[in-house]
Order: C-alpha cells, then sequence, then structure tokens
C-alpha cells in the first residue's frame, strides 16, 4: 500500500454528505453532514436528500480539504461513491467528483459502498491491527444486511443475505411503531441500556443456510404493541425501554446466530463487523463474548466509521487503485442505484 497517496473520497449514497481526505491508510479529515430534515418525515425523503446533498457538498469538500491541511493540488485521486444508494443522492456526488477530476487532471475512481464497509477496517487506526485473509464480514446497514466471505482486497463473496428487511430497517421500523425519531437504531441502543432483554419475546424467524429474514419480527412487534395498547394507552410510555432492550436483543440474536453459523460452515475464525448497525453498543459486546466462548478473533471498528463516511470510500478508492486494473478516466460511468456486489 502506496503510504504517500493523497486520496479524496467522496459519499453522498443515501443522507449524509461526506468527504474525506486520507494519506496512504492515514485519515487527515473525515467532514460528515447528516440531514436532520428526514427526521420529522420518519425516514429518508430521497427527493430532500438530493437536494441537501446538493447545498452541502462543496462546503463539506472544501472543509475536508483544509482541515486535512494540503492543497487541492496534493490530491493524487478521487475516489466516489457509484451505488448502491438513492440515485438523486449518487448523482450530486458522482457528478461533482467526475468534475473535480477532470479540473484537476487527477485520476477518478469508483466504489462500491458495500465494499467500502468492508475495507473501513483498513483504515489505520492507532494500537490496531486490521483483520488478516480470510475474514469473515458481517455487513449490517440501513439497506443491506450480508454475511462477506472476504479473502483479499479484491476477492469478496457474499454467504449469505436478507431475504426482506435490513436489520438497520428492523431497527428503524420497530422505532417508527414506538413513536420514536429516523432513524431509530441509535434511540433503541439508547434506551435499552437501562432495559430488561427478556421483559417481551418476539417471533424468532426460521431461515435456512447464512440467510436473514426480518420481516416477521415486524410483525411480531406490532402485534405485541397493538395488542397491548388496547389495555393500557400507556404500554409504550411505561415499558419503553423494557420493549427497547427486548428488541435489540431479538435483532441482534438473529445475526449473532448466523455469525456462528458462517464460522462452522466456512471454518474461518476472524470476524469483522461493518455498516450503521455495527454501531450498536449491545451486538459490540455480544460480539466479544461470543468471540471469547468459541474463540474466534472479533474486529470491530471505530463508531465513526460503522455510518456513512467517506473515509472509507477513500480507502476503497486507493485499494482499488492499486489492486484493481481499471481505468481510472472513465468519466461516461454511471451511478447506479441498485450497484451488484
Ligand atoms: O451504514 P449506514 O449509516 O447507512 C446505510 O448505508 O444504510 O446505516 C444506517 C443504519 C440505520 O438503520 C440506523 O438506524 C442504524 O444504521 N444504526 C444503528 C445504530 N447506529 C446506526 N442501529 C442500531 N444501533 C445503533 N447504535
Ligand atoms: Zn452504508
Amino acid at each position: 500500500m502506496n503510504k504517500e497517496l493523497i486520496v479524496l473520497g467522496i459519499e453522498s449514497s443515501c443522507d449524509d454528505t461526506s468527504a474525506a481526505v486520507l494519506k496512504g491508510s492515514k485519515v487527515l479529515s473525515n467532514i460528515i453532514a447528516s440531514q436532520a430534515i428526514h427526521k420529522e418525515y420518519g425516514g429518508v425523503v430521497p427527493e430532500l436528500a438530493s437536494r441537501a446533498h446538493q447545498q452541502n457538498i462543496i462546503p463539506v469538500i472544501d472543509t475536508a480539504i483544509k482541515n486535512a491541511k494540503v492543497k487541492k493540488s496534493d490530491i493524487d485521486i478521487i475516489a466516489y461513491t457509484k451505488g448502491p444508494g438513492l440515485l438523486g443522492s449518487l448523482l450530486v456526488g458522482s457528478s461533482f467528483a467526475k468534475s473535480f477530476s477532470f479540473s484537476l487532471n487527477k485520476p477518478l475512481v469508483s466504489v462500491n459502498h458495500m465494499k467500502a464497509h468492508v475495507l473501513a477496517h483498513f483504515i489505520y487506526e492507532k494500537d490496531k491491527n486490521p483483520p488478516e485473509f480470510p475474514f469473515i464480514c458481517l455487513t449490517v446497514s440501513g439497506g443491506h444486511t450480508q454475511i462477506v466471505l472476504v479473502k483479499s482486497f479484491t476477492e469478496m463473496q457474499i454467504i449469505g443475505t436478507t431475504l426482506d428487511d435490513a436489520a438497520g430497517e428492523a431497527f428503524d421500523k420497530s422505532a417508527k411503531v414506538l413513536g420514536l425519531e429516523y432513524p431509530g437504531g441509535p434511540l433503541i441502543d439508547k434506551y435499552s441500556k437501562s432495559g430488561n432483554i427478556n421483559a417481551f419475546t418476539f417471533g424468532k424467524p426460521k431461515i435456512k443456510d447464512l440467510d436473514f429474514s426480518f420481516s416477521g419480527l415486524k410483525t411480531s412487534i406490532m402485534n405485541k404493541i397493538n395488542s397491548s395498547l388496547m389495555s393500557n394507552p400507556n404500554f409504550i410510555e411505561e415499558n419503553l425501554n423494557d420493549l427497547c432492550a427486548s428488541i435489540q436483543h431479538s435483532i441482534i440474536q438473529i445475526l449473532l446466530d448466523k455469525v456462528e453459523k458462517a464460522i462452522i460452515k466456512t471454518k474461518v475464525n476472524r470476524i469483522a463487523i461493518a455498516g450503521g448497525v455495527s454501531a450498536n453498543s449491545y451486538l459490540r459486546k455480544q460480539l466479544q463474548l461470543l468471540g471469547q466462548k468459541l474463540n474466534f478473533e472479533v474486529h470491530i471498528p471505530k463508531f465513526e466509521y460503522c455510518t456513512d463516511n467517506a473515509a472509507m470510500i477513500a480507502m476503497a478508492g486507493a485499494i482499488k487503485y492499486e489492486y484493481g486494473n481499471n481505468s481510472y478516466k472513465d468519466y461516461s460511468e454511471q451511478a447506479s442505484a441498485r450497484l451488484s456486489f
């Protein structure tokens, strides 16, 4: 890995506008502008997200370059999120990246957002080693839930995926039923801290192999809450912490059961977690405990590299630039909402 390579990363796949500058694998700056506007709608509104990206993109990139204390001409490559994500949002970041690359005459590298979540593990962190190959990465975000077998920087294979909702969606939809703001995952995490995980039990999915399903759990949670509200209109307020803890425990248990299965199936005993849900404190703790019990290595990224961020896009861009064999000035390459892995 070229330790001197200066990379500008640009992320705009959903509702965070982010820009980062890396030197090799070291983060010089990582700026994230989150869009509060979606809170009042209970979810991301694509049209509003694109508009907010348009407002934010120049100030965010300007701040990232200034905070990194580099000049524009010092930037060696420009990496941007090609997909998957919301098309209108992706178009803002990708169009900016192309123009910037064109004006500076520097290579342009397109990045797959889901691979970037995995490759966030290679961002330099003091006193921490990245996972050795092969490792298994549980990538859990608002849009995806995947178990990925990572054989090398360029060889990744999805060995398990969700058949319906993503784990983050399960958190956010449950939170909505509880009357909590979007995104509900961090709030469920917070309220769970003083709740009882065994207060309520919800239906457990029976999905074969390494695949997931969360829609049945959502129905089970909704049924429990609706029937309880009929006899006690204050049911949610009176039981909020216990409800959150029980819901969180159910979602995380589904994930951990599959991690255990993946280790048995692949015989790979190094597990990494990535994506927004990997910021969940209960998942982080329970995975460590399971690792100690079953004797597997656990890799958990810093909070700021779990949720959407441009540092991971810059890292993935640097890796693709060094290990791939692509053309790096393809200005006709299109952003893709459903970019495959
Ligand atoms: O990776 P990410 O930032 O964006 C996507 O690519 O989707 O993930 C966002 C998801 C949301 O569903 C959010 O509720 C969830 O990550 N999330 C959490 C926590 N922090 C973020 N879920 C549970 N506990 C958390 N602490
Ligand atoms: Zn993401």
